[in-house]
């Protein structure tokens, strides 16, 4: 990266959430065996946004729509749409990117989704990054966007409680070498996949009026393995990104960690060194909304004044597959 004369930068972030709130006192009404008590002090989460009649590209529409926005940019100038999504419209096609691209008018746009679940936004970041400092693309939309409240079985306390649903967009173009981004790192581990898996609805095994019965088209989690799993490579993640922009945690002015357990985002602020205010956190208002808690954050963070022009951003997300991802750039917008 260091060679290249252009960087990639975000110019301008947006988000989405849906109206519908859902307290953990709703859950608990329910008829699950769980309480707020229980949520907030095993999760951090107080309450969450249910999509309902809303879709995963309704929310990634206006998300881009307040995205362009700040950016200052006009639909056609897009070159390229980029939705991070594990929860498409459709189960194969069309793409949400290819949805929002009609919608948005984005008519000199290519399109296409990617899947990394709940690190499916810094994927889709350090990809689009790509296509910037190499010249091809001059504005691309990136959007991590999911429903995945809909994919929970509501029987089930260990999964139901933790989702909500969001999106989020941010447009990256090129800016002087270095500036914007800075460095990311990306990573997998498939032996874990069973870790957190929706067993049943794709081409291993089709859903059938018989299989549906089993509840297997819901979202299954080792909760304590995936926590382990998280507290395992958050820190490794961050200082990689950090060592390959020639930094330490000591220069990150904030970190937004994707949003799934606040005593895993307590964990990795306190291992590197990070007050309070320089810590997002919001998951008590949205739970875990995949692959948009990042550009959530990073937009409310912006909004808030918290995030200024200038300051050092790290982040970095986890999620099923396994994956994970970390990026440091600098705010410009
Ligand atoms: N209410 C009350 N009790 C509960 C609930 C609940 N909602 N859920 C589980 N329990 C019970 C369990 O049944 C268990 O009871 P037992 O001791 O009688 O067996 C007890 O609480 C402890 O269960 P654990 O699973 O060990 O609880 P833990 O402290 O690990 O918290 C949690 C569970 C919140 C799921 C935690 O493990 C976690 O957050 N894991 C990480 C999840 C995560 O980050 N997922 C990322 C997904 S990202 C993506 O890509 C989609």
């Amino acid at each position: 990266m260091a060679e290249n004369k252009i960087s990639a930068g975000i110019i301008g972030v947006g988000s989405c959430v849906p109206p519908k709130v859902v307290t953990n006192d709703d859950i608990a009404k329910m008829g699950l065996e769980t309480s707020d008590e229980w949520i907030r002090a095993r999760t951090g989460i107080g309450e969450r946004r249910l999509a309902d009649n809303l879709s995963t590209s309704d929310l990634a529409l206006q998300a881009s729509i307040n995205a362009l926005k700040s950016a200052n940019k006009r639909p056609e100038e897009i070159d390229l749409i980029i939705t991070a999504t594990c929860t498409p419209d459709h189960p194969l096609f069309p793409s949400v990117a290819c949805i929002i691209q009609d919608k948005l008018g984005a008519k000199n746009a290519a399109a296409f989704d990617l899947s990394a679940a709940c690190s499916g936004f810094v994927y889709a970041l350090a990809t689009a990054s790509q296509f910037i400092e190499a010249g091809s693309f001059k504005n691309i939309l990136v959007i991590g966007a999911d429903t995945l409240a809909k994919n929970v079985d509501w029987t089930d306390r260990g999964t139901c409680i933790l989702f909500g649903d969001a999106a989020g967009a941010v447009i990256l173009s090129a800016v002087p070498h270095g500036e914007g981004i800075l460095s990311w790192t990306l990573g997998a581990q498939g032996s874990g996949g069973d870790l957190l898996i929706i067993p049943n609805g794709g081409s291993r095994t089709p859903l059938t009026p018989e299989n549906i019965t089993e509840r297997n088209h819901y979202i299954k989690m080792d909760g304590r393995a995936v926590f382990k799993f998280a507290v395992s490579i958050v820190i490794d993640s961050i200082e990689k990104s950090l060592s390959k922009a020639g930094l330490s945690k000591k220069n990150i002015d904030y970190f937004i960690p994707h949003q799934a357990n606040k005593r895993i985002i307590d964990f990795a602020a306190e291992r590197l060194g990070l007050s309070e205010e320089k810590v997002c956190v919001n998951i008590m208002n949205y739970g875990n909304t995949s692959s948009a808690s990042i550009p959530l954050a990073l937009d409310e963070a912006v909004t808030a004044g918290k995030v200024k022009k200038g300051d050092l951003v790290a982040i970095m997300g986890f999620g099923g597959g396994l994956t994970w991802g970390s990026a440091i750039f600098r705010w410009m917008a």
